[in-house]
């Protein structure tokens, strides 16, 4: 490993950004903190298109919660996509909103501003005509077409709450979800593509609608033209039901706190959670940080090749960038395809500017040496980028002197579904960053370290990271189960937003992300809930218990270990494994992959029958040796056991 290195980020001329400078940093940070409502209201006032302009910032506060969800804005009136799209109409209505690139890289589309105004406008009357109205909520459930931003902002131009289903999961997921939220409609296509693989999304809607379900019509956009099957009375074709609707379409005025979207997440328990943001504070936070943070210019092309699927697609391919006016790239492929150099040839051919991606992609590309890199000119390219888990200095160094030629600014950018922006971070030209930091708080944000009785910790530290005050792009609230979001974000200590990592606060007040504390794995920058896959392991016949932890993974940050205890009479074999990733293939999706397995003959418990999930954490970690105080264990054999199958493995 690399020592790690400072690096001052490089002030660009004639750059608009609102923080020029560290000095213009601490007067916003200071500015903020000293009157958040007059700060936010100031904000939104400037960059949202309001139809009645707000007065009243924040509502309620960390320690009411659980009485009431919090409210930002609450007597302003808006449609979000009048931000994204009417705005923009004067000034920029020939300007390529989204650069879509295909699976192949010669296939590729530009749509405009005005264009992707009529888009969103025929697909948002031809949901009305499908009888979605406002506050109903509609699955999407696409891969990376543009179709799949219009049909988010059709929803969005309607009222309607759409909730963007990966298109990595499986049947039994997407049932999930749309039985948890009620959808009304799904809208998906006919198969994904990527890598020239085919991913069959309109045969996994369908076997998610076996059995009962309140879906009354599936909207299909044709992407490869394979053959599905057909329910005349449920399916409708998106080319011909969407092409022949009218480019007018009203906006539906909505208030503020009107849900915008449901977006699931795994959590500690086995049943995911619907995280709701809504309309007003989100489209604030989202355009203020991507136009901040990634030091956005008018002719910037700026590429987020994240998956619509996941908050980071909602946030900075959406609706970010489209409130910002922005050119914003949309990429339906994966980044080996055809070779490793694929990101930078798309760099090369359109000309990006900021490109956004996760460690554990870069991680991947790195394995493959600099000469994918190098065969393409990168010399437009600014800003980099990173999201979704701590990058490694290796990784890196890597990204700022090999892709980006020792020239760019990269932005560690540390924020969560819940937090629906970005949170703690450099900003581009600005920040001093040192490799594997996020570095310091946006505006507005207050970050803080508790120990784990609740002691808040000051000066050069590590605890648990919470934060103090509200900000406009929190999520309010998980779908249906209110008390759930307060147990799980305000329960561990009231009146304080608790995130789920832990984090270490160096002599400047940087900040480090070590990673989460709580039982969620972090896989390749995609949440994973060690109860959802210890569910499926135990729905097998032969498995009695099952553990599942994270271990250190060079590519993918922490893959999943999971110790098995068979049922009496059942023998392990090697098809063991085999055979129950293909159930979590199947229960869960393709992105839910064991990688390793261990028999063991039981899980170590507490005299109380509790896991001491500890112990089984420092055995998948190889510190075997580090378990600590095992006195309470029922059986300490067990560990004896645990260790020695370990070091088979
Ligand atoms: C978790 C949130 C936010 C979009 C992608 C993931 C981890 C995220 C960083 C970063 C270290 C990070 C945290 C966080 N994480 N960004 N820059 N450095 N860790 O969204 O699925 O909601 O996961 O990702 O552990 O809690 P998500």
């Amino acid at each position: 490993m690399e020592p790690l290195r400072e690096v001052p980020q490089r002030v660009s001329e004639n750059s608009p950004n609102l923080i020029n400078n560290m000095d213009e940093y601490q007067d916003m940070y200071d500015t903020a903190l000293a009157n958040l409502d007059t700060f936010w209201l100031n904000e939104t006032r400037q960059r949202i298109t309001w139809k009645s302009p707000p007065t009243i910032g924040i509502e309620g506060s960390f320690l009411e919660v659980p009485e009431a969800p919090l409210k930002w804005f609450s007597d302003g009136k808006l449609n979000v996509t009048e931000s994204c799209l009417d705005s923009n109409l004067e000034n920029r209505g020939d300007k390529t909103a989204i650069i879509w690139e295909g699976d192949e890289p010669d296939d590729c589309r530009e749509i405009t501003y005005s264009e992707l105004h009529d888009e969103v406008c025929k697909a948002a009357n031809a949901l009305k005509a499908l009888n979605v109205g406002k506050g109903d909520r509609v699955i999407i459930y696409m891969g990376m077409v543009p179709e799949a931003a219009i049909a988010m902002l059709a929803c969005a131009r309607i009222g309607a709450v759409h909730s963007v289903v990966f298109g990595g999961f499986s049947a039994e997921s997407l049932r999930d979800r749309v039985l948890d939220c009620h959808s009304k409609v799904i809208i998906t296509q006919d198969e994904g593509l990527r890598g020239s693989r085919k991913i069959p999304l309109k045969q996994v809607c369908d076997e998610a609608l076996e059995g009962e379900h309140p879906v009354e019509k599936v909207l299909v956009y044709r992407r490869t033209g394979g053959d599905v099957d057909w329910d005349d009375s449920r399916d409708v074709w998106w080319q011909e039901f969407v092409g022949e609707q009218s480019a007018v379409c009203p906006a539906t005025i909505c208030d503020a706190e009107d849900p915008l979207f449901i977006l699931y997440t795994s959590g500690s328990t086995g049943k995911p959670k619907g995280l709701v943001h809504t309309c007003g504070g989100y489209i604030t936070y989202t355009s203020y940080t991507h136009q901040t943070v990634f030091d956005l210019r008018e002719d910037d092309v700026y590429a987020c090749v994240a998956d619509v699927g996941w908050i980071t697609g909602h946030s900075y391919i959406v609706y970010g960038p489209l409130a910002n006016g922005a050119t914003s790239l949309m990429f339906e492929s994966i980044p080996t395809y055809p070779d490793a150099g694929r990101y930078w040839d798309m760099v090369a051919r359109h000309g990006i500017t900021i490109f956004y991606t996760a460690p554990t992609a870069i991680r991947a590309l790195a394995a493959q040496g600099d000469d994918f890199v190098k065969q393409h000119d990168r010399s437009s390219l600014r800003v980099l980028g990173t999201v979704g888990e701590p990058i490694n200095p290796d990784a890196w160094n890597w990204y700022y002197d090999v892709v980006g030629e020792g020239r760019c600014n990269i932005v560690d950018t540390w924020w969560q579904t819940e937090t629906g922006g970005i949170c703690i971070t450099p900003i581009a030209s600005v920040t001093p960053t040192i490799g594997g930091s996020a570095t310091l708080p946006m505006p507005g944000i207050v970050p803080l370290l508790n120990d784990s009785d609740g002691n808040e910790l000051t000066g050069p530290s590590e605890g648990l990271l919470c934060i103090k005050h509200p900000w406009p792009g929190q999520a309010r609230t998980v779908w249906g189960d209110h008390p759930r979001f307060v147990d799980t974000y305000f329960g561990m200590f009231p009146g304080l937003y608790f995130t789920g990592d832990g984090c270490r606060r160096d002599e400047r007040g940087y900040y480090w992300i070590t990673g989460r504390v709580d039982d969620v794995i972090n896989v390749s920058g995609h949440r994973m809930g060690t109860a959802e896959f210890e569910a499926v392991l135990v729905s097998h016949d032969a498995v009695a218990e099952a553990g599942v932890v994270g271990f250190p993974h060079p590519i993918k940050g922490s893959g999943v270990y999971s110790y098995i205890v068979l049922q009496s009479g059942a023998e392990w074999n090697d098809n063991f494994s085999v055979e129950l990733n293909l159930l979590c293939r199947k229960q869960i999706g393709a992105h839910a992959k064991i990688d390793l397995f261990q028999h063991v003959p039981g899980l170590p418990k507490t005299r109380s029958g509790k896991v001491m999930r500890r112990i089984l954490r420092k055995v998948a970690e190889g510190e075997p040796d580090a378990l600590g105080d095992i006195s309470t264990l029922a059986d300490p054999s067990v560990v004896e056991a645990i260790k020695e199958g370990a070091q088979a493995l």
